[in-house]
């Protein structure tokens, strides 16, 4: 790879999806401008001569299968969805440091032992149907297909009618998880999400693991009325059971060390001038155990329902999904975190993760699961500000080539 491949690739997607105003991205899955990053995808595939395999949900595996090469293959991708108004980095720098780190080993000269894999999964994000890392979910079976069915869009749009009205590839060998979960290992490398790595020094570091969290739909009923003739004392305002919601969801996940957050909100009728009849907003928690997780929002709950009793409304609460922790292979950690023999690169360091991967999903599912994460100067993301440096990045690229150098080698 030279420095401009990476620099090309980058500079070819960055205007795909951004806003305007804000900068940030917004490339919903199956939307035009999420359509358009995953066909350059298969047209950088198709011009390194991968093999494409796709799944009927727009997950695609593209495999370089040099002569001499054979055995469970490695893995490595990421996502190129984004949030609403995210950055540029969060998926897009897995997938383009993939491709990168294949034509860093092509240049080299030397051929793998085994067959190399770069996957792209849909809707890792959860940005339009609501469950995060659905496409991987779906491929490894983790949800099944008829839960996928009852999910839409805020516009209502079903995801199965999202996904037939996309175009996705026809000339791709069926991609099917009977085959992909006999891989030796996954490897996502990922911009981090944190200030770890700025605090330890280092550009790059391997994941240990990811926080348990989770989904919550908090249902707030009360009655809608005028705005200016209804006395203080004798409205039933969902608006300040939900808002008094959020502060204690603050207060006890700040008080336990833990993350609560509110950042989705849908009010009914959204008007100015009247009392809403509805809110419904979403609490994403997430914990450092399990255990803790659930007391979070068990706390969170209880806040909810207490509230709604003393103001005359209601208050339900739908756990729309709930990952487990997940520890990836320690082995796997060590021998990539390792220094390289012969190189005097030192070692990278391990460190834990609260944000939710699709490595997360296929470390479930059974298969044998690391992660390397590229320094973010801020910590920002899910936002416009999300950063990492050029340089880190490559090193990020140089990171991802020789650790699958390493796993390919029989
Ligand atoms: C995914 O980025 C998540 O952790 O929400
Ligand atoms: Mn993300
Ligand atoms: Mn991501």
């Amino acid at each position: 790879m030279s420095h401009a491949d990476f620099t090309q690739m980058w500079r070819d997607l960055a205007p795909v999806g951004r806003s305007a105003s804000s900068g940030g991205y917004f490339r919903q899955p199956f939307t035009s401008a999420e359509r358009e990053v995953a066909a350059w995808f298969l047209e950088q595939c198709r011009s390194r001569d991968l093999e494409i395999t796709a799944d009927e949900y727009g997950n695609v595996v593209a495999w370089w299968r040099p002569e001499g090469a054979s055995g469970p293959g490695v893995l490595t991708g990421s996502h190129l969805d984004s949030v609403l108004d995210g950055g540029a980095y969060d998926g897009p720098l897995g997938v383009v440091s993939a491709l990168a780190a294949v034509d860093v080993l092509r240049d080299r000269g030397g051929t793998p032992g085994r067959p190399l894999g770069i996957g792209v999964f849909v809707e890792e994000e959860g940005s339009r149907f609501g469950l995060a890392c659905l496409g991987s979910r779906l491929l490894t079976g983790t949800t099944p297909v008829e839960q996928a069915r009852e999910l839409r869009d805020r516009d209502g749009v079903f995801f199965l009618d999202a996904v037939a009205a996309a175009d996705l590839p026809s000339d791709a060998t069926p991609l099917r998880w009977e085959d992909l979960r006999q891989v030796d290992c996954f490897v996502e490398l990922h911009v981090e999400q944190g200030r770890d790595l700025v605090d330890r020094d280092a550009a790059v570091g391997v994941a240990s693991s990811i926080w348990p969290h989770g989904r919550y739909r908090f249902d707030f009923g009360g009655d809608a009325n005028h705005a200016g003739t209804t006395r203080m004392e004798d409205r039933h305002d969902p608006m300040l059971t939900y808002a008094g919601t959020a502060l204690a969801a603050n207060e006890a996940a700040r008080l336990a060390g833990q993350r609560a957050t509110f950042g989705r909100v849908d009010v009914h009728p959204n008007g100015t001038n009247a009392v809403p009849s509805r809110v419904t907003a979403w609490l994403d928690a997430r914990a450092d155990s399990e255990e803790h997780l659930a007391a979070l929002v068990a706390e969170v709950e209880r806040s909810a329902v207490d509230r709604a009793a003393r103001e005359g409304t209601s208050a339900a609460v739908t756990a729309e999904s709930v990952s487990p922790e997940v520890v990836f292979d320690p082995g796997l950690a060590r021998r990539i975190a390792a220094p390289a023999a012969g190189t005097g690169r030192a070692g990278w360091p391990v460190i834990p993760t609260m944000a939710g991967h699709d490595a997360g999903i296929l470390s479930g599912a059974g298969v044998p699961t690391a992660m390397l994460f590229v320094r973010n100067p801020t910590g920002v993301s899910h936002s416009p500000a999300e950063h990492a440096a050029e340089v880190d990045c490559l090193a990020g690229v140089n990171a991802l080539a020789e650790t699958l150098e390493r796993l390919t080698r029989t």
